[in-house]
């Protein structure tokens, strides 16, 4: 197999004999390296068929509806697993034994506080900031804190500041929450869970701490697993390419925030709630089912569809279940979430959804999710930055203890003017 080679000619002269590299599962690769010392580029803009690394952190089968990490099924790692276990899991590349797991989780607890002077940064924000801003600002700041941490060509250098980042985002996250409504920051508790701890600092006040429901921490949980890694997708991405310039982790990870923030990515379980709002009632789901699929109105259907699964979203069966247990368990009747049911029925049941294989993705769920545990909407894109925090540091860990790493640099297909003749202003 390594002897195989794809043979490019033009004009019926071959031009290059790309070797074809194998990985362990999923799509064979060309190796096109050489190719521009043929004088060709490939031209692939959106990356629709570019393997941009090597990895053995998530593997993902669109067609087949498969999502594994370091091996490991999604819905057995959903269901069987904690997120700290998962974190594990991707950042060292096996399941922890009971030891390792209790070394990890001390680990990280130990670490979620952070500097008091970062608390200044928040003030810094008018009180209406959205949430990804401060998030995207203040995760940047955090390399001016450690600056004996910060070679990242030491691997015990590059797992400390992946613990420290896994630690305290979600005190930041829940920071940028209660900056925004005016209410004093709740320090992290160490007697709780990531997910527990996690609610406690979004909702406890001085005056009353927030009892948490088992329900709604596993939940929580839940949506911290299924969103923890996703392959390279474009924050994922975004994070690779700019730690590949030597960039530190904490200026990667707000890159990765940033790339994020986007409605076709994270940004999508806050416009589907939006877009919930909007329709706002029963009777107008069909109306909305007709903009989507009308080709002269730009109107999506948020938390539907995606670039990679065609079939289903196996994040999204679990998140699925996941959201039921979690209406049903809180009582919770909302017209918003009737909205979304019924847009769910109507959208697997219609012939153009069919056709184009969109089906409910992760975000749908954990957007009605979130509503029903009280989580204001601009919070739910900073939630999934938390979760995919552990991954995007995963994915820059792998990257820099790879051999012969080079910086990313694509190039390009140029259709711009060329050789102008520059006149002077004062002549023009
Ligand atoms: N509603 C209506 N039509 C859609 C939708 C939608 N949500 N998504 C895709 N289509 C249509 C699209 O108009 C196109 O039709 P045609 O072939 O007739 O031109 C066809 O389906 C293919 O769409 P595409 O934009 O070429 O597909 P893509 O793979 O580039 O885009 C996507 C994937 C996720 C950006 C897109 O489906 C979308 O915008 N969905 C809504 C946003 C969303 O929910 N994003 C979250 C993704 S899951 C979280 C994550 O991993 O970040």
């Amino acid at each position: 197999m390594a002897d195989l080679k794809a043979s490019l000619s033009i004009d019926g002269n071959v031009i290059a004999d790309l070797p074809i590299l194998k990985g362990s599962a999923g799509n064979d690769v060309i190796d096109i390296r050489t190719l521009g010392g043929a004088g060709y580029f490939t031209y692939d803009p959106g990356f629709l068929a570019t393997a941009s690394c090597e990895s053995k952190i998530t593997f993902i089968d669109g067609d087949k509806g498969i999502l594994q990490h370091r091996g490991y099924p999604i819905d057995s790692l959903a269901k069987q697993a904690d997120y700290l276990e998962v974190c594990y899991i991707l950042l060292n590349g096996h399941a922890p034994t009971k030891t390792q797991y209790d070394e990890f989780k001390n680990i990280i607890t130990n670490h979620t506080m952070v500097h008091e002077k970062l608390v200044h940064f928040f003030h810094g924000f008018l009180p209406d900031a959205h949430p990804m801003a401060m998030l995207c600002g203040v995760v940047g700041a955090l390399s001016s804190f450690y600056h004996s941490d910060l070679d990242i060509h030491a691997a015990d250098q590059r797992m400390r500041s992946a613990h420290r980042l896994i630690a305290k985002m979600p005190t930041i996250a829940a920071m940028a929450y209660k900056y925004s409504i005016g209410q004093p920051f709740v320090y992290p508790r160490n007697d709780l869970t990531y997910a527990e701890n996690f609610l406690h600092m979004m909702f406890s006040v001085p005056a009353e701490e927030y009892k948490v429901s088992p329900v709604v921490a596993r939940a929580m949980d839940r949506i911290f697993t299924l969103h923890a890694d996703h392959e390279q997708n474009a924050s994922t991405s975004t994070v690779r390419l700019a730690g590949s310039s030597g960039a530190n982790p904490y200026a990667c990870i707000a890159a990765g925030v940033a790339s994020l923030w986007g409605p076709a990515h994270g940004g999508a379980n806050e416009a589907c709630l939006t877009m919930l709002e909007e329709i706002g009632s029963l009777d107008r789901v069909d109306e909305y089912v007709a903009k989507a699929k009308d080709k002269s109105d730009p109107f999506r259907l948020m938390g539907f569809g995606h670039r990679v699964y065609k079939n289903f979203d196996p994040r999204a069966t679990v998140m699925r279940e996941t959201c039921h247990e979690v209406l049903k368990e809180l009582g919770i009747k909302d017209p918003l979430l009737d909205v979304a049911m019924a847009l769910e029925k109507v959208a697997l049941e219609d012939q153009y959804f069919i056709e184009k294989k969109l089906y409910p993705n992760v975000d749908f769920y954990s957007g009605i999710i979130l509503k029903a545990i009280g989580i204001p909407t601009n919070m739910f894109t900073v939630i999934f930055a938390m979760s995919r925090t552990v991954g995007w540091i995963a994915h820059w860990d792998e990257m820099l203890g790879q051999a012969g790493q080079k910086i990313g640099r694509p190039r390009q297909k140029y259709t711009g003017e060329i050789n102008r003749k520059f006149v002077p202003l004062s002549d023009r």
